[in-house]
């Protein structure tokens, strides 16, 4: 089950691909929450990234596609992925029809407004990574991560100037993609307007029937 969730930033793709992967038991391989981990790090490529990310522009290709190759080639992606975020221009997605060619592409849309409030109110864990948001999905104790009690924080790109350039970017880059796996006959479109609760049902019966496989949670393993 090779996985690609495309669509803009705050439609939802971290929130439904970490459903998927409970579900299923492939990883949630996330390029965003990669480059934040080596930002928070403060390793070189960490560094590098950061000054992309922090104004909301695209990190160039070949650093992105070299990361993904490697990230792809761990043994925990011998079943399968969900990559969120990547590809996110043609080039990339070129790139990876070579390394691992992806058997479903979703494509969230959801109207601008509703993007930008969930972008607003989101909150992640500075520890585990946990998405969270403080009207839609607020964890238990305001502020701390129900998953692992890591503090809640809230993205130095969900700032409202940073959002702005980040739908931006998405708008200019996004119509070769979709076209492009469009022609391939591997893109289904995912309206993700309504709550969480009804996208995420709505996500993992496209994949059974397309897939037709016992989730792990079914199987017991
Ligand atoms: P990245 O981390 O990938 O950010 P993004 O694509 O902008 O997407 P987001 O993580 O903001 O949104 P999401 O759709 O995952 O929404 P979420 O589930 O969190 O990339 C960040 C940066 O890294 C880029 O700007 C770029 O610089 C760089 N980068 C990354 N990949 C790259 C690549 N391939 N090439 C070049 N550069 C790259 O949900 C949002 C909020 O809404 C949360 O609070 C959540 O709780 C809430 N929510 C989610 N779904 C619902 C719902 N249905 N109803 C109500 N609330 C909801």
């Amino acid at each position: 089950m090779k996985l690609v969730f495309i669509g803009p930033p705050g439609v939802g793709k971290g929130t439904y691909a970490q459903a998927v992967s409970e579900r299923y038991g492939i990883p949630h391989i996330s390029t965003g929450d990669i480059f934040r981990e080596e930002a928070r790090k403060g390793s070189e490529l960490g560094k590098l990234v950061k000054e992309y990310m922090d104004k909301g522009l695209l990190v160039p290709d070949d650093l992105v596609i070299e990361i993904v190759k490697r990230r792809l080639q761990e043994t925990d992606c011998r079943n399968g992925f969900i990559l969120d975020g990547f590809p996110r221009t043609l080039p990339q997605a070129l790139a990876l029809e070579e390394f691992a060619k992806p058997d479903l592409v979703l494509n969230f849309i959801a109207r601008e407004d509703v993007i930008i409030e969930r972008l607003s109110g989101r909150r992640v864990c500075a520890n585990c990574g946990a998405i969270y948001h403080v009207k839609y999905m607020p964890p238990k104790v305001p502020g701390v991560c129900d998953k692992c009690g890591g503090p809640l924080i809230i993205r130095r790109d969900d700032r409202p100037e940073v959002i702005r350039e980040r739908l931006k970017v998405f708008h200019e880059q996004f119509t070769p993609i979709i076209r492009f796996y469009e022609e391939r006959g591997r893109l289904i479109t995912v309206e993700a307007n309504e709550q969480a609760p009804v996208v995420i049902p709505r996500v993992l019966s496209i994949l059974e029937m397309r897939f037709k496989e016992s989730p792990r949670s079914q199987s017991g393993k």
